[in-house]
């Protein structure tokens, strides 16, 4: 079980009170603003969901905010440094700096020019396997914002992330400024970037704000501080790495080189600016404060309470990190939004404490998030409705159905795939699909009465719950809450979710949304053993024992296929 994550979302619902209550007080503030200037703005989204109530980051154009993703240029880029076991507390920064509370709507890309952000996570070898489990169902659910990388440079972790910022450019990714920090730290984006627009930081005219260095260096405690370098400052320092002295980072001890040879050049066009009292330390108590209006980032703040508090001390809004979560409002056809798609790839990334699926599940997930980055759909992977069963007292499989009964609201289609089952043929579009499901039931007008497409394959005895469509659409929600949902006596005693399916689907009520793929092994869900050529997904599901073996197996004999369509497969795939 994630306890970690468990506790976080009991202290989402504690929370949720006040927190809507402070919601609504914001949004009656903001009604004139809105009025006024931003008629026809979808800024203020507000909806019901327990954990997806945000206000619109901004109210620009978001034509303006659009990155050309083929060579991305961003205001900022911001590299913040953790440990593996740290996961609640990145999850507290990506709500407090991005808006960002669950992953329902992904960024697939960072495609905005306000920010590009990353976690880096400490490469390890040896860890508690409880903590490595919650990491890597955390890699899967937010894979676009870690890296998982090595320290190295006697465990420097600004020279590491420096030379991860150098390396960036070659991939043609730039930005004009990169802020360093640990995950115990906050910032005031809008401030830092407004005082570097106006050239004036501490008092000083700054000609050319590429090259600062501004942080606070004075003390043995800056390494975890918010350091703030402009992207022609970073080759530089790492040019002389000569200089770094054995019990600090290589910014801090280039800075105290700088401060002892202020006449000599190296590194001389590097511009250094000491600021303690913007970048400053938690002092434990906001009276200790001396200029609460001149903070831009406070390091070692560790209470999760406290880095609540002290983001509203400090005024601090959230940054619109990619333009899919530009509108977070439910579904509906009236609310399409051209930058978020209508369909959702989605599978669970819990993994059970027997640690099976720990090395397979990642690359299952990268196949179905590399599928659907091809064709333009939402990758969501789940694991925290699997933990929470325990309080639901049923098997973990049934957070399938709560996951699904979250995420749909928010697309008009989802496909649910299983961990252990991956697409096979990944340049066949789920539009590709549904036309040929039309001319199986005889049209479109036919297919749109259908909320609920499954298949039994030849064989077997019930349906495969491995892998289905939902519509989003009041049949689903109601055959979801009154059907399957319904079995919770039964589930308490051992029933799974796919039990429930098939019951359900065989109720007369139930029957005439559900596009039973009777006796079918190849639309799309195959059995490793019964595999053709060009069909669309694989489904290990062994009656015994962890799939992970047949699994990885899979995975590369798919590589090989995708590299070569003459490879010769051998079954079982
Ligand atoms: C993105 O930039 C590339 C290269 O500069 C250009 O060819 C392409 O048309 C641009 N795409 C968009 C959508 O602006
Ligand atoms: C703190 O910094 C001083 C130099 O300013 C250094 O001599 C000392 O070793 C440092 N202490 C620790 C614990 O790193
Ligand atoms: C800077 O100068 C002081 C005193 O002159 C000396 O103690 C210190 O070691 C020097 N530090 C560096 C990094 O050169
Ligand atoms: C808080 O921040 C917002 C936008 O980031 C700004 O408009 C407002 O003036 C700030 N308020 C204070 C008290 O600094
Ligand atoms: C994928 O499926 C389509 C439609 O069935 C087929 O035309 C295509 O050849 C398949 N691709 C591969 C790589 O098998
Ligand atoms: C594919 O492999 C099988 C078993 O190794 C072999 O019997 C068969 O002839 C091969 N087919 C082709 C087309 O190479």
């Amino acid at each position: 079980m994630k306890e970690q994550l468990k506790l976080r979302s009991q202290f989402h619902k504690i929370k949720l009170f006040p927190l809507l209550i402070t919601a609504f007080v914001i949004f009656l503030l903001a009604i004139p603003y809105y009025i006024n200037d931003y008629n026809n703005i979808l800024s203020s989204s507000y909806d019901s969901n327990d954990n997806e109530f945000v206000t619109s980051p901004l109210s620009d154009n978001p034509a303006e905010m659009m990155q050309n993703m083929s060579c991305p240029h961003y205001k900022t880029a911001l590299f913040i440094f953790s440990e593996m076991e740290d996961v609640n507390q990145r999850m507290l920064m990506r709500e407090t700096l991005f808006g960002i509370t669950d992953n329902i709507i992904p960024c697939m890309k960072q495609d905005t020019n306000l920010i590009y952000y990353k976690f880096f996570v400490r490469k390890i070898n040896k860890v508690n396997v409880a903590i490595k489990r919650d990491f890597r169902s955390e890699q899967m659910e937010y894979y676009h914002d870690i890296v998982e990388i090595d320290v190295k440079n006697t465990d420097d972790w600004h020279q590491t992330l420096l030379e991860y910022a150098q390396s960036l450019q070659e991939k043609c990714i730039t930005f004009d400024h990169l802020i360093l920090m640990d995950v115990f730290s906050l910032i005031n984006l809008k401030k830092i970037q407004d005082k570097i627009l106006s050239s004036k930081i501490e008092n000083r005219v700054i000609t050319d704000t590429r090259k600062i260095v501004w942080g606070t260096f004075e003390n043995n405690r800056t390494e975890n501080m918010a350091v703030i370098l402009g992207s022609s400052a970073i080759q530089p320092i790492l040019d002389n790495t000569k200089y770094k002295l054995e019990y600090t980072s290589l910014i801090s001890s280039l800075y105290l080189y700088y401060f002892n040879h202020t006449d000599s050049l190296i590194p001389g066009d590097l511009i250094f600016i000491n600021d303690p009292i913007s970048i400053v330390e938690w002092p434990n108590s906001i009276r200790s404060l001396y200029c609460v209006d001149c903070i831009v980032a406070m390091g070692h703040i560790y209470q999760e309470y406290e880095i609540r508090d002290l983001t509203k001390e400090l005024n601090i809004s959230t940054t619109l990190p990619c333009m899919a979560r530009y509108d977070l409002r439910m579904y509906s056809k009236e609310t399409q939004n051209k930058y978020r798609s209508n369909i959702a790839v989605v599978t669970s990334s819990f993994l059970y404490k027997d640690n099976c699926m720990m090395e397979a599940a990642p690359l299952s997930a990268k196949n179905k998030r590399e599928y659907a980055e091809r064709h333009g759909y939402a990758f969501v992977a789940r694991s925290t409705e699997y933990a929470q069963q325990y309080y639901r007292k049923r098997s973990p499989v049934w957070g399938k159905v709560d996951a699904v009964e979250k995420i749909l609201a928010y697309y008009e289609w989802i496909i649910w795939l299983d961990m252990d089952a991956f697409f096979t043929n990944r340049s066949y579009t789920i539009k590709q699909l549904f036309e040929s499901l039309e001319k199986r039931v005889g049209g479109k007008k036919e297919l749109e009465k259908m909320d609920f497409i499954v298949a039994r394959p030849k064989g077997d005895n019930m349906i495969n719950a491995g892998v289905f469509l939902m519509r989003n659409s009041d049949w689903t929600r109601d055959f979801l809450r009154n059907c399957v949902q319904s079995f919770y006596a039964r589930a308490k005693s051992g029933m799974r979710e796919q039990q429930a399916m098939r019951d359900c689907i065989n109720t007369p009520k139930w029957t005439p949304n559900v596009l039973l793929l009777y006796r079918d092994d190849h639309t799309m869900n195959t059995f490793p053993d019964r595999f053709v050529r060009g069909d669309f997904i694989i489904h290990y599901a062994p009656e015994l024992g962890c799939p992970a073996d047949p699994v990885l197996k899979g995975l590369s004999k798919l590589k090989m296929l995708e590299e070569d369509p003459n490879f010769n497969v051998t079954l079982p795939f």
